[in-house]
């Protein structure tokens, strides 16, 4: 799992956006009920004279570093394919070649099963980094996306009946979206396999409805697992941001991405204890 460090007590200067100790923080300010501090007086004074543009130039340079780091985690990811995919086949391939020549006695042989076992963990993960990276060819057409959404819950069928995990699904009547069927379906599988993976309590339950909103069509996937704790809910669509036992943390990325190229959007609320609720938008007249 991704370990979050943050110090709570730091001091930000909503100024100039430098980090203040709190020996120096004298100071300050106050607005709406609420006291700011900063590390010169001329911020200071930049504050008084209108704190409201100052908190809106905070937030789009809040945006800005968000959006930069969220672009190189997406580099690092692909870097970290490209690097490991080789040694990984390597390593996969001669043990699996000295597994195989090793008599049936041979106390090796469960070492090497856990060797193999782990690197075909690995591979599934820089498959699906591939995958993520190669997703830019993709092929829109006219799509029922009623059906893609029931097709994708069918093919849970057996996974629900297992686990006791109750759908419901309230689909609006909409037309054919260009959407490239299978990318999509995708998507969507991988908010559904979430959703009952977060679900453990007895009574489980999975929603979609689907709604027309101007130019777009809306698809709320919810469940009632245990939702997403609020420190976390900002880093849950990063590469490899799981808290998950064997992630490895892409299939958020995944759904995302191809939500982005159909030029959609997706966003999430989260009552922590009583479940998720994932919002996809996609534009009704596609491209
Ligand atoms: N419906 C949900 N309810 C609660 N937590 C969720 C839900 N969906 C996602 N999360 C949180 O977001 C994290 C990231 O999800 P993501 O699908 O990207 O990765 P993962 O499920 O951990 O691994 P995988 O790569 O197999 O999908 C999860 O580990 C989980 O903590
Ligand atoms: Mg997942």
């Amino acid at each position: 799992m991704a370990v979050l460090k943050k110090n709570k007590n730091r001091i930000i200067d909503p100024v100039c956006g430098m980090t203040i100790s709190r020996k120096d923080s004298a100071i300050r300010s106050s607005y709406l009920g609420m006291d700011y501090y900063f590390c010169s007086e001329r911020c200071k004074s930049i504050f008084e004279e209108d704190a409201d543009a100052v908190f809106a130039m905070k937030a789009a340079r809040e945006e800005v570093s968000e959006e930069e780091r969220t672009e190189s985690l997406d580099q690092m990811a692909d870097e970290l394919a490209h690097e490991i995919r080789n040694p990984l086949t390597s390593i996969g391939g001669f043990a699996r070649r000295v597994h195989g020549v090793l008599p049936e006695n041979d106390p090796g042989r469960k070492y090497l099963e856990i060797v193999i076992e782990n690197v075909a963990r690995l591979e599934n993960m820089i498959t699906k980094l591939v995958e993520l990276k190669t997703l830019g060819a993709f092929h829109a057409e006219p799509s029922d996306f009623n059906r893609i959404i029931t097709e994708t819950v069918d093919s849970f069928g057996k996974e629900f009946a297992e686990k006791g995990v109750n759908v419901e699904l309230d689909l609006t009547d909409s037309p054919l979206i260009p959407l490239d069927t299978d990318k999509i379906k995708a998507a969507f599988a991988a908010l559904i396999k979430n959703a009952v993976e977060a679900m453990e309590k007895p009574f489980k339950l999975l929603k979609i409805a689907t709604s027309i909103r101007d130019e777009y069509i809306e698809a709320e996937v919810s469940d009632t697992g245990k939702g997403i704790p609020k420190d976390r809910i900002k880093y849950i669509f990063d590469p490899f941001f799981t808290s998950k036992m064997y992630g490895p943390g892409l299939g958020l990325k995944f759904t995302q991405r191809v939500i982005q190229l159909h030029r959609g959007t997706i966003s999430v609320k989260s009552e922590p204890g009583k479940g998720a609720v994932f919002a996809v938008r996609l534009p009704l007249k596609g491209l």
